[in-house]
């Protein structure tokens, strides 16, 4: 994660820190890292292969971070928990990012922090020679991500929860090579339903990956996306 991120976490003198959507636990261990030992933080996640393995890496060896299996939309903990909550690649999986968020806001003690990172997919370009057809994929690879723009709402719909004091900082993810992008976006499966599906013909399929991969063999493969990071005060 952005060390920029772990910063915006904290007014002055932390002592707990929540991640929701915390997956393999990477985050956790940062968090405990940049703060010190002192920083009580706890991992949630709703799957429990997630948590088992965050035990594993991380909460096993450092008592002072905990791993819990729950959902976001449910979070086990009292109003005004943790002194900040961060929340990373979640929303844009949820159908109803806004209980979430409610959520996220409600555990997080009067002036805490919240900060809030997602991609959004509408900002993905990509080089192609085949430009309307570039954009039709574009498209086909968003609308496979349940909130595919949740970037573009998130500072709006955090303000509307009450969040004080916004800062908006954003980075772009650049992918140079074909199957880097592959495996961050699922653009080839994806290209593969969209066929199944009827809305991009094989033909199409074909002559886009060729000018992509005959891009990708000369070294100029170029795909970039947006990532928002959005902090502030409850
Ligand atoms: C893309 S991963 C991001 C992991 C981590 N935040 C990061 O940035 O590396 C999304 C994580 O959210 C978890 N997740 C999905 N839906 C959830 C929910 N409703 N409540 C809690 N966690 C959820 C997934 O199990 C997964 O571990």
């Amino acid at each position: 994660m952005e060390k920029r991120s772990i910063d915006l976490l904290t007014n002055g003198g932390l002592l707990s820190v929540l991640d929701v959507g915390s997956g393999t636990g990477f985050d956790c261990w940062s968090f405990m890292i940049h703060f010190g030992e002192g920083t009580k933080i706890t991992g949630v996640d709703s799957s429990k292969i997630m948590i088992e393995e965050a035990t594993i890496r991380y909460g096993v060896k450092y008592p002072q971070i905990n791993f819990i299996t729950a959902s976001v939309e449910h979070l086990p903990f009292k109003n005004n928990t943790y002194s900040a909550t961060h929340c990373e690649r979640l929303l844009c999986h949820l159908p109803s990012p806004n209980t979430a968020i409610e959520e996220i806001i409600r555990v997080t003690k009067p002036g805490g922090r919240v900060v809030v990172t997602e991609a959004d997919y509408g900002t993905t370009i990509i080089h192609s020679d085949l430009l309307a057809l570039t954009e039709r994929l574009v498209n086909l690879l968003c609308i496979s991500i349940t909130n595919h723009r949740i970037g573009r709402q998130l500072s709006g719909t955090l303000a509307a929860n009450g969040l004080k004091d916004i800062v908006i900082e954003t980075n772009n993810l650049v992918f140079r090579s074909l199957n880097e992008f592959d495996r961050a976006s699922g653009l080839i499966s994806s290209l593969e339903s969209a066929v199944e599906k009827g809305v991009l013909t094989n033909n199409e399929k074909t002559a886009w990956l060729e000018d992509q991969r005959n891009k990708d063999e000369k070294g100029q493969f170029f795909a970039s996306t947006t990532f928002f990071t959005v902090a502030g005060n409850v």
